[in-house]
């Protein structure tokens, strides 16, 4: 088998494994930048431990992408906690305990917050051991869930989509379908209900299907999720959902969603492409989450100057699409050059 950490161009991993819990803790710092690195926690049950060293790792070097992309002043990392089992409280409490201590032994060079599988209930109780941490609730003294924020930026970026390929912006009467009702998609589905959009969605969770179809919106099954007729397919979840098995089914115009790496790799963005369906890169449309935690924590910034910020991702991705269309690369080839642009001396390659 090959070695996961083959070619990946981060600095370091730390591997920790919590003999109470069974659960093993992976931290990848990515990095490009003299600031610490910092990144999520994503707490779930891989099938393979290899799969949960390469989602790390690839996490952490979009986290790099991202935070270069942004112009945020830190490097790039992330955690992933990989559980045996699902764990149940007071197991799961002792394990973030545990988790925050190590956190503290780092000293700082790696800084989380929530991900997919934590919340800022659980940074509150990581918290308590670290200060290295983003997110706790307010009451906590964090900034609290950057879910709606993330959400922001997502809803922001569609307007964009909508903008270069249909030529306006207008939601009402476009159909959506939102690949995972969580702490971002939920509040990007409300969002576009609000604004007249048809949306559609499924969960991995089946329990969520209630709590969709009470809002108003229209279930389909996991398994016909992406080959559904719509006009923006948002992928709000996991990673590696959009690839060569998956791309020939799509039938949207646009991809535009939360979920950190969607595609298997980057190649999938040729195959997007080729089929006409515009793709807003991953690490520029999700950065409202990071924008928001560490504009309210680190940066100093007012709910104002976050929302301006926000907002940019737009504009942001606008200027992508042109740059794209003009040299007739992939949006994504536009976007990474443009990251590169941001933090040109350290992601040199
Ligand atoms: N996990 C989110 C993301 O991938 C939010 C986050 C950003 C968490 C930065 C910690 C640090 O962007």
């Amino acid at each position: 088998m090959a070695d996961p950490m083959e070619g990946w161009d981060g600095e370091f991993v730390v591997r920790h494994v919590d003999r109470p819990s069974g659960a093993t803790i992976r931290i990848a710092v990515h990095r490009s930048s003299p600031e610490a690195a910092v990144g999520g926690t994503r707490c779930k049950a891989y099938a393979d431990p290899d799969d949960a060293l390469r989602d790390a790792l690839r996490l952490a070097g979009g986290m790099t992408l991202k935070l270069a992309a942004l112009g945020l002043p830190r490097g790039g990392g992330k955690a992933v906690i990989d559980l045996p089992r699902p764990l149940p409280e007071p197991e799961r409490r002792g394990l973030l305990l545990r988790y925050g201590a190590l956190l503290e032994s780092l000293r700082g060079v790696f800084q989380t917050g929530p991900d997919l599988g934590t919340s800022p209930a659980d940074m509150d109780v990581i918290a308590s051991r670290t200060r290295y941490v983003h997110g706790a609730t307010p009451e906590h003294g964090g900034a609290g869930d950057p879910g709606p924020y993330t959400a922001l930026g997502v809803h922001a970026g569609i307007r964009a989509c909508l903008r270069h390929r249909f030529g306006s912006d207008g939601i009402r009467g476009r159909s959506f379908l939102i690949q995972g009702l969580g702490g971002v998609g939920g509040p990007v589905a409300a969002r576009l209900a609000a604004d007249g959009g048809a949306v559609r969605f499924t969960d991995a969770d089946p329990a969520v299907r209630a709590r969709g179809e009470a809002a108003g919106y229209d279930w389909v099954e996991p398994e016909d999720a992406l080959a559904t007729e719509c006009d923006v397919l948002a992928p709000c979840a996991v990673g590696g959902v959009l690839g060569p098995e998956t791309i020939p089914a799509l039938r949207c115009a646009i991809v535009a969603g939360s979920a950190n790496n969607v595609l298997v790799s980057e190649a999938d963005a040729g195959l997007l492409r080729e089929r006409g369906i515009l793709y807003a890169p991953d690490f520029i449309i999700n950065g409202g989450g990071a924008i928001f935690l560490l504009g309210a924590e680190s940066l100093e910034w007012g709910e104002e100057r976050i929302r301006l910020q926000i907002h940019a991702i737009g504009e942001r991705l606008a200027a992508i699409f042109e740059e794209a269309d003009s040299r007739g690369v992939t949006t994504l080839e536009a976007a990474l050059d443009a990251a590169r642009a941001c933090r040109r001396d350290l992601l040199a390659r």
